[in-house]
């Protein structure tokens, strides 16, 4: 028996491709495991976004390089492996394959080079079926914000043919998956044979024994009117939407190459409410963007006081050798960044605590996605929106869908009990 583990760092499209990844190893013989010191292949799937995704990677990467037995391989594949290429054997002894993440299309074509001497004993694709599970839509991104590494390390935008998606959603739901998260840089540019992302969410709702649809991320500059319509319009789409904002200061904005105003993204929020008053919007935000002078930075605690997240990534901007930020000269203070980032959280802490306590006393609909290990009679599941719950409930399975009951919050989980009927 041949063990394969993973370590998977960064976004949900990496957590994607490592699922990608391994079904192919599956399918050449290879099982996963748990432990790493026990592997003959550790894959480490590495985020480029922020330097300290790196830092923590390197160092993980150090790690599994002392620990391994003799003879195992070790390889490191995603958006670090992109942009240090062959680079990275030298830097960390011990790694002896870099796939970067433009090669996620050639998988199978890699294997079979570097796992010549190996013959598959798995009849079949063993990957993990989740009662939640997600598939990528597209690939890439052509939007070139001036602070981001991924256009140059994931490459273009190419999106998946229509055909493709569907039969993969429908191999998922015949396996167990009640709900499916599509996912892309910027889904809301989807386009593939003159089907659109909105068609593309309605062909998904057509298919039986699918409940829920989810997807992210979402471009506040494509986010139409058709798309919000629809997300109100289609029963099985989760109401939650996670439009980053990144700045609420139309000249940082500028700066940024994120193409929309603040009073734009305005508009693109009151629409979303109005159709959906009940959904949950998101957010990402960076602070400390070069040239983001207090002003700036008071016009993005505006709009977080205005628009109300129900939770938001907030970030201090990390230089990325090649992004146009990077050639900026005015740049923002460490300690004004760490300031500006816990005023921030700060806010949007208070603001995240309302939105859940505002949750009691409310029926929501629920997914199981499975026990909480540590209390038996509890289960972890989902509402329609971005919220974590935990219910009790004696008859559940991971796939109910049920309705129930917010009695109190944890934190940032509901504690919800199931309606008597
Ligand atoms: N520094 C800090 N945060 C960044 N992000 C992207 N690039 C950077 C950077 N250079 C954030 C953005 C994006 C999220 C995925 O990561 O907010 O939406
Ligand atoms: Fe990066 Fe902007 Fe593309 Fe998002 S849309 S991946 S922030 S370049």
């Amino acid at each position: 028996m041949r063990y394969v583990y993973f370590q998977t760092f960064g976004c949900q499209m990496n957590v994607a491709d490592s699922n990608e990844f391994g079904s192919k190893l599956f399918v050449r013989g290879y099982h996963p495991t748990e432990d790493p010191s026990l592997a003959d292949l550790i894959i480490v799937n590495t985020c480029s976004v922020r330097e300290h995704a790196e830092q923590r990677a390197r160092v993980r990467i150090g790690e599994y390089a002392r620990m391994k037995k003799k003879n195992a391989g070790l390889w490191v594949i995603g958006c670090m492996a992109e942009r240090l290429g062959e680079k990275l054997k030298k830097e960390i002894q011990g790694v002896d394959e870099v796939i970067g993440a433009k090669s996620v299309g050639s998988f199978d074509a890699i294997l079979d080079k570097v796992l010549t001497d190996q013959g598959a004993d798995n009849e079949k694709d063993t990957s993990i079926n989740e009662v939640s599970d997600f598939i990528s839509i597209m690939r890439g991104c052509d939007n070139y914000c001036a602070y981001c590494i991924v256009p140059y390390v994931r490459g273009h935008e190419a999106s998946i043919p229509v055909e493709q998606i569907l039969e993969t959603v429908r191999i998922k739901v015949d396996r167990g998956a009640k709900e499916i998260t599509l996912l892309g840089q910027n889904v809301n540019s989807y386009l593939s044979n003159g089907i659109d992302f909105p068609d593309l969410l309605y062909k998904v709702a057509d298919i039986n024994g699918l409940e829920r649809i989810r997807f992210t991320t979402s471009h506040p500059k494509d986010c139409s009117d058709k798309l919000i319509r629809s997300i109100a319009e289609i029963d099985k789409c989760c109401k939650h939407i996670h439009l980053p904002v990144q700045a609420g200061s139309d000249r940082v904005l500028e700066v940024m190459n994120r193409r929309y105003t603040s009073a734009t993204y305005r508009e693109r929020i009151t629409l979303i409410k109005s159709c959906m008053p009940e959904a949950d919007i998101t957010t990402d935000i960076l602070v400390g963007f070069p040239g983001e002078t207090d002003q700036d930075f008071h016009d993005t605690l505006d709009l977080v006081r205005d628009v109300r997240y129900t939770t938001a990534f907030m970030f201090a901007y990390s230089v990325r050798e090649g992004t146009a930020a990077a050639k900026m000269s005015d740049t923002v203070p460490e300690e004004v960044k760490q300031q500006r980032l816990r005023e921030l959280i700060d806010l949007q802490t208070e603001i995240t605590k309302e939105m859940y306590a505002d949750m009691v006393g409310k029926q929501v609909e629920l997914l199981i996605s499975g026990r909480q290990e540590k209390r038996d009679r509890l289960w972890m599941a989902r509402d329609n929106g971005c919220k974590r719950v935990l219910i009790a409930c004696d008859n559940c399975k991971a796939g109910t869908i049920l309705h129930a009951e917010v009695v109190r919050t944890s934190g940032m989980t509901l504690i919800c009990e199931r309606n008597r009927t």
